[in-house]
């Protein structure tokens, strides 16, 4: 079992050092995109992929206080692609305040994701070794790469359960996988627990899209702090609706097809067909599937308290 004497902090006080470097230290050249980044810092979020960052080092016996940039370049991250995201989907909430675009405009939020990007690639490349920035330059590619591919299915009710999945990894499972990879490499850990990490990330990371899909039609806009619904509007193809599609019948399969080219059809009919066709629980199936791999993944790793918490993780996203 791996001792936390690397860890005398706490996981609280890690993530109060994090959110202490966004509040003091985080500053770029540009006042604007500066405050538009530190207002989306600010607003909220759950800090997941900074935490997993410092759990894969701790998992990996090292140091997780002196990777806390590393951690907060993960957030950082994350932070570049909501503000381009929330263009793309035409989306007006983020966080429980209003998403960039609404306050700054689609110009100013391209440019600033854009900034944040190199920012952040300045940063890492001065300051870790290959492969890290190798990395996430990937990751970047990846997550546009999803995003596009996503764009390109929007309507298309052919599309796949494996084109989803496709999609899932790389928009968002990327990233987790990432953070995870990150923390284990800058721990010295060896190429089986680097693999166990990324593993781990990467089947958090899908389960996480499916759960943030079925939000969409299940939550509430004001817990979540943003849109709910906005995936039907934007006719996105999430994994409820195709898991829907692919256990429904020909009537549901046309319903979604005139709701797709006429506005006038309500969604909210769209919405219980999605459940009377079993596609909430259908998605709930494949949420917990992709979790028992994320804890499946973890088991090369020693046992340590890290590795607790990110199995603990796994466990409360279906909670
Ligand atoms: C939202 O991520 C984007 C997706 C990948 C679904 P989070 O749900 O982690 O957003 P914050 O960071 O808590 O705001
Ligand atoms: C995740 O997809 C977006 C990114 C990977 C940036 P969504 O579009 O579903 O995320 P939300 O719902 O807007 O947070
Ligand atoms: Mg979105
Ligand atoms: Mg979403």
């Amino acid at each position: 079992m791996i001792r936390d004497a690397q860890d005398p902090l706490g996981e609280s006080a890690l993530h109060d050092l994090v959110e202490r470097y966004f509040r003091t230290s985080f500053t770029t050249e540009n006042p604007i995109i500066t405050e538009a980044v530190k207002r989306m810092l600010s607003a909220g979020g759950k800090r997941l992929r900074p935490r997993i960052t410092l759990l894969a080092v701790q998992a990996c016996g090292g140091d997780p206080a002196s990777n806390l940039h590393l951690a907060a370049y993960m957030e950082l991250i994350h932070v570049a692609t909501l503000i381009h995201d929330d263009v793309v989907d035409r989306a007006a909430t983020r966080r429980g305040v209003n998403a960039t675009a609404i306050d700054f405009g689609n110009r100013t939020s391209v440019l600033a994701g854009d900034y944040l990007f190199a920012w952040i690639f300045k940063n890492v490349t001065a300051n870790y070794p290959p492969p890290i920035p190798q990395v996430l330059a990937t990751t970047l590619a990846q997550i546009c790469d999803g995003e596009v591919l996503q764009l390109h299915a929007l309507g298309n009710v052919t599309t796949t359960f494996d084109d989803y999945l496709a999609i899932a990894r790389r928009k968002t499972a990327s990233l987790f996988a990432a953070a995870a990879e990150c923390g284990a490499l800058v721990a010295g850990g060896g190429p089986e627990q680097v693999a166990a990490l990324r593993g781990f990330g990467e089947a958090y990371g899908v389960a996480f899209q499916m759960l943030d899909d079925l939000l969409d039609i299940t939550g509430q806009s004001a817990t979540l702090g943003k849109p709910v619904g906005n995936d039907l509007a934007e006719k996105k193809m999430t994994a409820p609706l195709i898991l829907a599609l692919d256990r429904g019948d020909v009537a549901f399969r046309g319903a979604v097809r005139s709701f797709f080219a006429d506005a006038s059809v309500p969604v909210e009919r769209i919405i219980e067909a999605i459940g009377w066709q079993g596609g909430l629980e259908a998605t709930r199936d494949e949420i917990a599937r992709h979790l028992v791999l994320a804890k499946e993944a973890l088991q090369p790793l020693p046992a340590s308290t890290a590795k607790k918490e990110l199995s603990g993780l796994a466990d409360a996203l279906l909670e």
